[in-house]
């Protein structure tokens, strides 16, 4: 028996085997009771008394070196230490994402609307001529459509919404006075971009009809809601504009918040911002709707909901709202 193969063979073995019980057959074949190193050691009686003496010292000596290879076998592959869970070790975060600032404003300001009972309603961004134009007092050929540069779709009569006012219109049709509505959502203008404006905006329009109604309701609701948004009192302005479908029509200027009234980029220097458009709603457009304006007034708004993030977080060009650019966003 040519030991020194027995004990290469066992080696490879051992160094082969992927899991305890192979290990254990292996101890088994070569040291067990029927083992092959057990077999020799029992056989050296056989053998001349030299040959013995020497075999023997090897044979025990193998079979230490192959005790001991076994004993320190270790299964531990890269794998292991990969897959094995130290639940001591400080762990990593998940990468959590999160609301977009014009979102987290739009919930605020659903929010402090729905306790003055205003219902929040949605309506489509491709409109049609009549919601986006006719119906609210601004017939073809009419100068005021040059207020609204408009993306016009190849669909005849198609275009992306330049204001959230057509949704008065679409709500009115369907739905009778008394009624409040806000009416968040995404316009399109085909016009140059800058620090405070943007070809895709959002607006939200505010529309309250009832019966005597007036621009003092309108005040009032507008004061309670910039106290309740901005947590202090804030200086309103309200002054004379013109919008087809109202009358009269008002502007609503805001201090600007992010420069404090000193003038800066978002105010274009004039310390002031405009932040809606409004005024009490032009009989026309309660026609259009089949409403006798006789009996039945009401004041709207639109609001530009970028001015009003802007103004909130102190973010001084409406682009980086629409960047994309993670180191903005992971402010909020
Ligand atoms: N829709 C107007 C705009 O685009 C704003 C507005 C809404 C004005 C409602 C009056 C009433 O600027």
């Amino acid at each position: 028996m040519d030991l020194k193969d027995l004990k290469n063979r066992a080696e490879k073995e051992i160094s082969l085997a992927q899991n305890l019980e192979a290990l254990n057959e292996i101890s088994k074949k070569y040291l067990g009771k029927k083992g092959e190193i057990t077999l020799v050691l029992r056989s050296l009686k056989d053998l001349p008394i030299t040959e013995r003496k020497k075999q023997g010292q090897l044979a025990n000596q193998i079979k230490k070196q192959l005790e001991q290879a076994i004993n320190n076998k270790d299964f531990k592959t890269k794998e292991d230490v990969k897959d094995r869970i130290d639940i001591t070790a400080p762990g990593t975060r998940p990468l959590q994402g999160h609301l977009h600032p014009i979102t987290l404003v739009k919930k605020e300001v659903e929010d402090i609307f729905a306790k003055l009972g205003f219902e929040t309603i949605e309506g489509p961004e491709v409109e049609d001529e009549w919601h986006n134009f006719d119906a609210l007092n601004i017939p073809k050929e009419h100068p005021a459509r040059d207020m609204w540069d408009t993306f016009w779709l190849k669909e005849k009569g198609l275009l992306l919404r330049t204001h959230t006012s057509p949704v008065q219109v679409r709500y009115m049709e369907k739905n009778n006075p008394p009624l409040r509505i806000i009416v968040p959502g995404r316009c399109f203008r085909y016009e140059a971009t800058d620090a405070s404006h943007e070809i895709n905006f959002y607006h939200i329009e505010g529309l309250m009809i009832d019966k005597e109604i007036s621009a003092s309701n309108f005040k009032a609701i507008m004061e309670k809601f910039f106290q309740e948004f901005f947590k202090k009192q804030i200086k309103l302005r309200i002054r004379p504009s013109y919008f087809p479908f109202t009358e009269p029509s008002f502007e609503l200027d805001l201090e600007c918040l992010v420069c404090g009234g000193k003038g800066c980029s978002v105010c274009s220097k004039r310390g002031r911002i405009e932040m809606a458009g409004a005024g009490m709603v032009h009989p026309n457009v309660l026609k259009a709707v089949n409403l006798n304006p006789n009996n039945w007034q009401g004041f709207a708004f639109g609001m530009g909901l970028d001015r009003l993030t802007m103004m909130k977080y102190k973010i001084d060009d409406i682009r980086l709202l629409y960047s994309s650019d993670l180191r903005f966003l992971r402010q909020f």
